[in-house]
């Protein structure tokens, strides 16, 4: 199986590469090979590449920044997703997309499942709406997953920012009034090459995503808030000495509003698909066996 991923730099899509290359021939582009800029070029390169499943891990995911770059966030996140599923569609091919939990705006007190109306408080919010979208409406064999709170060791997130914070500061002030599941990209990398692998040894990859075709919430199990889950980063690594201190999001200033309730409920998944992400503290101790230990 020929698949192309794009993206291949960030959090997700470095951590899909390994997972994917044993799947079938990987062609792995990140943004220097493959800009989602650039229409005309992400239809020459899938068309040059004619792969039998793309995975779109790319995406202008600078919350903060899209409020004053709209167009470039609304090309990216909303129009090229559906250019490549366009482009799938062509081909025969299936789609793999990744959504947010900021399609909604965290007004409800339950979880939110799939069927639940969006209603984005913000610029990239509103264009990773979009991307589900256009998408759908390609007509493409497609899974979009929303998943949310995304970190890894890899690139600029919370998980790196406690670590380094709480090395330089004496106290630290953190958001305890969001809740959301902080979600391992390994563990979204994981989920989504075993659900790949189930695709080729259905035969028909495309016809087997097409069958179960649709938006599935993914995440790590479980809910927290920023603060707790800074706790949790700093119960594993003792070199954070910073005192932790919850304070709401009124009191962190920040050009746009975030989602008081970010959790997404992944029973979609685990009864249609048949995967089930760990829960969050397990996945943000596998992630940190990475690290070189501290002699305490
Ligand atoms: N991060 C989160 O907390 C979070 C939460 C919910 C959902 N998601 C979704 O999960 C998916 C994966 O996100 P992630 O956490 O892996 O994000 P990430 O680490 O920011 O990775 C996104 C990648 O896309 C690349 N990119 C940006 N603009 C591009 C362009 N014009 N053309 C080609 N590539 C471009 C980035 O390259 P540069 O580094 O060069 O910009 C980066 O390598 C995205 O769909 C995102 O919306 C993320």
């Amino acid at each position: 199986m020929n698949i192309l991923l794009t993206g291949a730099h960030g959090q997700v899509g470095a951590a899909l590469q390994p997972l994917l290359e044993p799947l079938g021939h990987l062609t792995a582009l990140g943004r220097e090979a493959l800009d989602l800029a650039d229409a005309d070029a992400l239809r020459a390169a899938v068309r040059r590449h004619r792969p039998q499943l793309i995975v779109n891990a790319a995406a202008y995911t600078a919350v903060d920044r899209a409020e004053t770059e709209p167009a470039l966030a609304e090309t990216v996140n909303g129009i090229a997703p559906g250019v490549l599923a366009e482009e799938a569609q062509h081909l025969g091919a299936a789609l793999i997309h990744y959504s947010t939990d900021y399609v909604f705006d965290g007004s409800r007190a339950e979880p939110y499942v799939e069927t639940d109306p969006p209603h984005p408080l913000g610029v990239y919010g509103r264009s990773k709406w979009l991307g589900e979208q256009t998408v759908q409406a390609s007509g493409a064999p497609a899974w979009i997953f929303r998943t949310s709170w995304v970190y890894s060791l890899h690139g600029a997130n919370f998980l790196k920012t406690m670590l380094r914070l709480g090395q330089e500061r004496d106290t630290l002030n953190v958001v305890n009034d969001q809740w959301g599941a902080p979600t391992w990209a390994g563990s979204l990398a994981d989920a989504t090459a075993t659900l790949v692998r189930k695709a080729r040894d259905s035969g028909d990859a495309a016809a087997f995503i097409r069958q179960h075709q649709g938006v599935y919430h993914m995440t790590n199990g479980g809910a927290t808030t920023w603060y707790a889950f800074a706790q949790a980063i700093f119960s594993l690594r003792p070199e954070c000495r910073a005192r932790l201190v919850p304070i709401p999001a009124s009191a962190y200033p920040s050009p746009v509003r975030r989602p008081a309730n970010s959790r997404l409920d992944n029973r979609k998944l685990a009864e249609t698909l048949h995967v089930t992400l760990p829960p969050w503290q397990e996945a943000l101790q596998r992630c940190l066996e990475a690290l070189p230990p501290i002699s305490r």
